[in-house]
């Protein structure tokens, strides 16, 4: 099924060309991820493959996650429609644009959908003056725990 979307444009300052952080390592400037605004998606690798994944600003601090909705976790499933867009139109919750579940941008926890309690795979991600870096998979080799 596909849902009807509102136009989107990308403001300026992102650009949405392949990126490519498959090792840990710089993700994007600061001034890339702006409060509520777009996330920055990005590739990442573990021990199970490649994967896409992105961070967003909220309340001033930059989440990361895989880009994969946990409703069905198996098809893969992007939560951005159209690349990018993960916030609401009043950027209170990240969304899911496949059947609508809404998750706390800060904790990753879904609070209202099909998959209520569920939570997005979460990154480790850090800020420091010279960016946004993911800091790479777990000892077991997992981005994020499973
Ligand atoms: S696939 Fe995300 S809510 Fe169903």
């Amino acid at each position: 099924m596909k849902c009807p979307q509102k136009s989107w444009l990308l403001p300026e300052h992102v650009s949405m060309e392949n990126r490519s952080v498959e090792v840990p390592g710089f993700v994007c400037s600061s001034s890339e991820v702006r409060e509520r605004e777009h996330g920055i998606c990005f590739r990442i690798s573990d021990k199970n493959g490649s994967m896409e994944a992105f961070v967003v600003r909220f309340r001033g601090t930059v989440h990361g996650y895989v880009n994969r909705c946990p409703h069905v976790p198996a098809d893969n499933i992007n939560l951005d429609a159209p690349k990018g867009k993960f916030f609401d139109r009043l950027g209170r919750f990240l969304v899911c644009r496949r059947h609508s579940a809404w998750f706390d941008a800060a904790s990753g926890e879904c609070v209202r959908g099909p998959c209520k309690g569920a939570a997005l795979f979460r990154l480790d991600v850090v800020e420091n003056d010279d960016g946004v870096f993911w800091l790479g998979a777990d000892e077991a080799g997992r981005a994020h725990g499973e």
